[in-house]
């Protein structure tokens, strides 16, 4: 079953209307960069329900609790040989937000060398780290852990962006 969220009449009016088919990590990034321009109307279409108020979204690590739960698409994979055979599951989140509404809250944008590797097999600079940096950075809401001892040299500010909410 597919839900919509969104209001229909606001294409009518608009110059450009583009329909985002997926409310995952990807469609929700390529609508809002889309929203920047007010000429263009975004209709987002995603098969889950939304990921507002969810308790068990938004504990960090309780995501287990999210596997063969409405917010999973239920996948597992294919006869793993190696594994005598088994199908293990895996978890593919079906809510706004997708696989990254049922990851614990986690976040791994992969080291420096990783990033210099893709650009290296891929054959594209832009994939450098020194060239990704700004783009992770701007989808980053780093929240400072406090000023104390405890803390002290534990993040290094100069590789975190602190504004993603305010874009
Ligand atoms: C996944 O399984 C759960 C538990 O049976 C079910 O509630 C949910 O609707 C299933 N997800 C999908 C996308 O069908």
């Amino acid at each position: 079953m597919v839900r919509v969220v969104g209001f229909l009449s606001i294409l009518a009016s608009a110059t450009l209307a583009v329909i985002v088919v997926g409310g995952g990590s990807a469609g929700s990034i390529i609508a809002s960069r889309l929203s920047v321009n007010s000429h263009v109307s975004v209709l987002v279409i995603e098969g889950g329900p939304s990921h507002e108020n969810e308790v068990d979204l938004t504990i960090p690590y309780i995501y287990p609790r999210t596997f063969h739960s409405r917010f999973d698409w239920n996948f597992t994979t294919v006869p793993q040989p190696n594994l005598n055979n088994r199908t293990p599951i895996y978890p593919r989140g079906h809510v706004l937000g997708g696989s990254s509404s049922i990851n614990g809250m986690t976040l791994n944008r992969a080291p420096a060398s990783d990033w210099d590797k893709i650009a290296t097999h891929t054959g594209d600079r832009s994939f450098r780290w020194e060239n990704m940096l700004k783009y992770i950075k701007k989808n980053e809401g780093f929240n400072r852990p406090p000023n104390t001892l405890e803390y002290a040299n534990s993040y290094d500010p100069s590789v975190h962006g602190f504004n993603a909410d305010k874009i």
